[in-house]
């Protein structure tokens, strides 16, 4: 379906002259939209932290639809622990998620950084999958990093590394990064321009 310029132009700044953008095919942007509102009173209020252990909540504007599909799959399933996302989750059916995560693809947060700082060298081995910068990842299933919370970052990578978030492909990249490395990696794709992994916004060519 296409998205309507008037849901587009509700607070998106850069997205806000976007006239014909689509998203995949069955996607219901509406219908996701209205189904996001109560995940708004965490993700969409700005530095809102998790508790035990404090760190940030995601950032989930402009990620890939895909890729949010898949971990709104993993918490309902319980490959990935968390009681709110489990219980949040868990009621939804397929249409529900593809909705929602159509909706939050198209709907960036106001974030526009500049490209700053040069990539620490452990960031090489991230590239291959997440891009160079943490934006133009090879596949829409691998998660944008650029401009994602930088102690979300660090908390993802400790859980790929103690086993507690299970994924067979970042399980494998982890024996090979050091712990000490995690904050200046997740420092340098904090700060990347996380729109121009985006599709609907390199369709407009606003991005190098
Ligand atoms: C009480 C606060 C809270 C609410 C409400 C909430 N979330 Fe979350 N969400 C979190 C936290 C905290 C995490 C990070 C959990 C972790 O470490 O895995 C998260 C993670 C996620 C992720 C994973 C992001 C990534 O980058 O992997 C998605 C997707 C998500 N939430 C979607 C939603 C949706 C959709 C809703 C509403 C239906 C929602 N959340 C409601 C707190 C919340
Ligand atoms: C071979 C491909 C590949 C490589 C190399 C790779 N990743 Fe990943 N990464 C993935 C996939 C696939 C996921 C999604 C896993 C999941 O669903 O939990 C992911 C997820 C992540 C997440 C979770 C993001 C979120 O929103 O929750 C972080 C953080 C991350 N990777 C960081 C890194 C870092 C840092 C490196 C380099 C040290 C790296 N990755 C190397 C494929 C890769």
């Amino acid at each position: 379906m296409k998205f309507r310029p008037t849901l587009l132009a509700l607070g998106l700044g850069v997205l806000a002259t976007a006239t014909s953008l689509t998203a995949s095919a069955d996607s219901d942007v509406a219908r996701g939209k209205v189904l996001a509102y109560t995940c708004m009173g965490c993700h969409g209020v700005p530095n809102y932290r998790n508790a035990y252990p404090a760190y940030s909540v995601p950032r989930l504007g402009g990620q890939h639809a895909k890729y949010l599909e898949i971990a709104l799959k993993q918490y309902a399933g319980g490959e990935r622990g968390h009681a709110t996302m489990h219980a949040h989750a868990s009621s939804m059916n397929d249409q529900d998620r593809v909705d929602i995560a159509a909706y939050l693809h198209g709907a960036p947060l106001p974030v526009s950084k500049e490209t700053v700082g040069s990539p620490p060298p452990a960031t090489q081995v991230c590239a291959g999958c997440h891009g160079a910068d943490g934006a133009k990842t090879i596949m829409e299933d691998y998660p944008i990093l650029a401009g994602q919370k930088a102690d979300y970052i660090v908390q993802a990578l400790k859980d790929y590394k103690s086993g507690k978030r299970k994924n067979p492909v970042m399980a494998g990249i982890m024996p090979g990064v050091d712990e000490k490395e995690f904050p200046a990696i997740a420092q340098f794709f904090s700060q990347q321009n996380g729109l121009c992994g985006n599709d609907l916004i390199a369709k407009q060519g606003k991005c190098r």
